[in-house]
């Protein structure tokens, strides 16, 4: 039996068989939980025959920058299946024009469309579905060691990474009071869709290889193999905490 047997699970972020979404969706299915999948609209195409994989009766569009979409979404998964016990947050964006060059060049306008997306999304959602979520609720989020680090062309990214972190220790805080969890999965290098749109990014993939103590990438099974557990009732005293998946590289100096 798996460690997810009889979970209803969220994830949003699946954009293609490239995500890390698609990677942790597949292991939660793996592990028994019954997965839904929630998309940006313009990746549709690539998402249908995703859920059709996975077995998903539940696959809704959502921009997660609209307050009143996430309402509608909650008020549809409450319908289909009353509570929810884990939710996958898999979602970020950056302007490429922010991911390449001097940090400081970065314009208001796209500083403020990265912290929107990719950090504020995730308060909405914890917000949101709270008031359906089970006594044990677990949710996670992906960040990226760019927020601890200078990472070259990650720039407004790393930022919020930054305070997508700290916001996970706070809800880890108000979610705490009522026996939920929250934690943040910080993944080495993958190539995804997102990815491509950090300048130099795959040079950065083959020249850190030889720094990284196990002395290979991570892969989107990797990240759902952590995600699994952090989810399950195994990790059930672990809260608030950043668990990275990569290879043991943030530990090194040189
Ligand atoms: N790929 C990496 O190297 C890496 C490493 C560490 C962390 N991460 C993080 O993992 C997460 C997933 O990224 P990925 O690399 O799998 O790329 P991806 O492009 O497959 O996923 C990003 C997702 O964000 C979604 N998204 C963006 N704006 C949205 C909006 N307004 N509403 C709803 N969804 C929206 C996209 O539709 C997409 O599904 C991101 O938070 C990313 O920063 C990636």
């Amino acid at each position: 039996m798996g460690i997810l047997e009889g979970k209803k699970a969220l994830v949003f972020g699946v954009a293609s068989n490239l995500s890390i979404a698609y990677g942790i969706a597949k292991q939660l299915k793996a592990e028994g939980a019954d997965v839904a999948l929630s998309y940006a609209a313009v990746h549709e195409k690539r998402v249908k025959p995703i859920a059709e994989e996975l077995g998903s009766t539940f696959v809704e569009e959502c921009d997660l920058s609209s307050d009143e979409a996430i309402d509608s979404l909650v008020n549809k998964y409450e319908e289909k299946f009353g509570k929810i016990d884990i939710i996958v947050h898999s979602v970020a964006f950056a302007s490429r024009e922010a991911l390449s060059g001097r940090f400081m060049e970065v314009t208001r306008d796209d500083f403020l469309v990265s912290m929107n997306i990719s950090v504020y999304t995730l308060i909405a959602v914890v917000k949101k579905f709270e008031r359906i979520m089970s006594d044990d609720a677990s949710v996670i989020t992906l960040t990226y060691y760019g927020s601890e680090k200078v990472v070259p062309n990650y720039n407004v990214m790393g930022v919020a990474k930054a305070a997508l972190e700290a916001t996970v220790r706070y809800l880890a805080v108000d979610l705490g009071k009522t026996g939920k969890r929250i934690n943040a999965v910080s993944a080495g290098p993958i190539k995804t869709l997102s990815a491509a749109g950090i300048a130099g990014f795959k040079s950065m993939l083959s020249s850190n290889e030889p720094r990284i103590p196990l002395g290979r990438n991570v892969d989107i099974d990797d990240c759902g193999n952590l995600a699994a557990f952090l989810l399950s009732p195994k990790a059930k005293n672990i809260t608030g905490s950043v668990v990275y998946v990569d290879g043991g590289f943030n530990i090194t100096a040189m």
